[in-house]
């Protein structure tokens, strides 16, 4: 009796081991039945599985059966013992399946029905029957009794039923990724990227080369120009598109806390570490990691990068086991990199390794021809989310195209939203655009009329000042404010305040 006991215990023991092995449902229950037949001596041990859709019973797993037994072995709800436990939730014993008329045989593995008895019991989880699992045994006098088995076969039937229920909800979960995926890679294409300048055109070629290799890729150009529309397609596009896109910004974190960012820190690294931190080089494992504004990365990091970059590893802090890293790197800055490495702010080496593929993503005012594409473009996004059909007359079009967008399709984006929103009528015409562009246009014109030999950078560098000083003024010098106005980011402001030594009451 207690020897019984113990070999009962060892058998649940032994199948919550199995259960837990992989995440391979087929592999791990027939290792269960195989477990259970070897430990409680059953000739044959079966697990069906009822199909949520078709609700057909179909074995996904049993000890005892050849394949081709296991493939007839297909029940529908009601159908033979098997069938009947499905329907009531209840398990069931036959004494001796040769005198038991419900008794099917499907599986034509039992020619001598004779002394055989055959237990069923429901896999039930939260109320709901998955399935069941079918055991057959001769019984004598020294196995244990029918109670027994039964007991034991509940308990791993519930087991199966929480490992069953697991693995559907990592099934489903795996296909929403998986979809998730699939439209990111549709949103992150070519073809979503509007643009038919010849400038623009040659970047869109630059990006269908790189994309299939694992070619380092340097994106510069001012904000708000794509930059990191351009590093996403480019992971999306390749064949690390599976893997994961980390973006980190360099600029926005202290050294210290950038470093742990990056690289991660083990347990104990230092005080308040109280547990382990994967950092993005690691979470970026088998995909890509786009470095933004890598021109603020501090000199200490850039050693570090380095090292990534040539040898592909690293440490997290605190620890001195080396990381493997399978990550594609892809970085991006709005400035002027070697002249940061003149400076001595930005290591050559790193430079030249960075630099393997540079892309120079034209600033809009180089490209006018996109801009009525990028208007009718955020115009037809905007008018849907908002639920409008608001439209641009040719002459507001015009002052659009010949303004200098200094926040690029940023500030172009935020502008058409600004104006869907706030429109009182149906089409917006000159009158209703904001202001400063309306008199760029009035100043450039002019400009054109009296300096026809002045140089464009120098006359948008000129417009662009004016507008900030403008912003500011009309925004109380409260710069995060400004650059609202402006449509560009507190840094990017603070940067042209500086560039053009604008001066700011404190
Ligand atoms: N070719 C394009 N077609 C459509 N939308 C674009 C295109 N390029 C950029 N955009 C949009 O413009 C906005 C700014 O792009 P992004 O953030 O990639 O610029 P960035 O160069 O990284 O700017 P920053 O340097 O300020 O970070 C985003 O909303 C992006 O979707
Ligand atoms: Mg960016």
């Amino acid at each position: 009796m207690k020897k019984n006991r113990d070999k009962e215990l060892l058998a649940i023991l032994e199948v919550s081991k199995v259960l837990t092995a992989s995440f391979d449902l087929e592999r791990n229950l027939t290792s269960a039945m195989e477990t259970l037949s070897n430990l409680l001596e059953m000739q044959r041990g079966c697990v069906y599985l009822l199909d949520p859709i078709s609700k057909d019973l179909r074995i996904v797993a049993a000890h005892g059966l050849t394949r081709e037994e296991i493939k007839k072995g297909k029940y529908r709800i009601g159908e033979g013992i098997v069938g009947r436990v499905i329907e009531t939730g209840s398990p069931m014993f036959v004494p001796n399946i040769g005198e038991e008329p419900k008794f099917l045989n499907r599986t034509k593995s039992r020619p001598a029905k004779q002394g055989i008895s055959f237990l069923c019991i429901p896999i039930e989880l939260k109320g709901e029957i998955l399935g069941v699992i079918s055991a057959d045994r001769i019984y004598s006098e020294e196995h244990g009794s029918v109670d027994d088995d039964i007991r034991v076969l509940t308990i791993v039937a519930s087991l199966i039923a929480q490992f069953v229920g697991l693995w559907k909800s990592y099934q489903e979960a795996d296909k929403e990724r998986e979809e998730l995926r699939l439209q990111l890679k549709e949103r992150f294409s070519i073809p979503n990227l509007i643009g038919e300048s010849d400038r623009f055109q040659s970047v869109l070629k630059a990006v269908s080369k790189v994309a299939n290799t694992d070619a380092t890729v340097l994106l510069l150009g001012e904000s708000g120009t794509g930059k990191e529309l351009i590093a996403r397609t480019i992971h999306y596009q390749s064949p690390r598109a599976k893997g994961p896109f980390v973006a980190v910004n360099c600029a926005a974190l202290p050294e210290n806390l950038l470093e742990m960012e990056l690289f991660g820190a083990e347990k104990g690294a230092f005080t308040g570490a109280t547990e382990r931190r994967i950092g993005r080089f690691e979470r970026a494992h088998g995909g890509t990691i786009f470095l933004d504004e890598i021109g603020e990365l501090p000199l200490s990091l850039q050693a570090k990068l380095l090292r990534v970059i040539q040898e592909k590893i690293f440490e997290r802090l605190g620890s001195s086991k080396p990381i493997h890293a399978d990550v594609r790197i892809i970085a991006a800055t709005n400035r002027d990199l070697h002249d940061e490495v003149f400076r001595g702010n930005f290591r050559e080496d790193l430079y030249w390794r960075l630099n393997v593929v540079a892309i120079m993503m034209p600033p809009l005012r180089e490209r006018r021809e996109d801009i009525p594409l990028l208007v009718d473009y955020y115009l037809k996004k905007f008018n849907k989310k908002y639920k409008k059909s608001i439209e641009l007359s040719s002459d507001a079009m015009e002052i659009l195209t010949g303004y200098s967008w200094p926040g690029n399709i940023r500030e172009l984006a935020n502008t058409i939203e600004r104006l869907v929103i706030m429109a009182e009528r149906n089409v917006i015409d000159r009158i209703d655009l904001p202001c400063n562009m309306y008199t760029e246009a009035e100043v450039t014109t002019s400009h054109k009329r009296f300096s026809p030999g002045g140089s464009l950078s120098h006359e948008v560098e000129s417009i662009e000042k004016e507008r900030i000083i403008r912003a500011l003024k009309e925004n109380n010098y409260i710069q995060s404010r400004a650059a609202r106005a402006l449509g560009i980011t507190p840094r990017q402001l603070g940067y042209r305040i500086k560039k053009y030594g604008i001066e700011v009451p404190s």
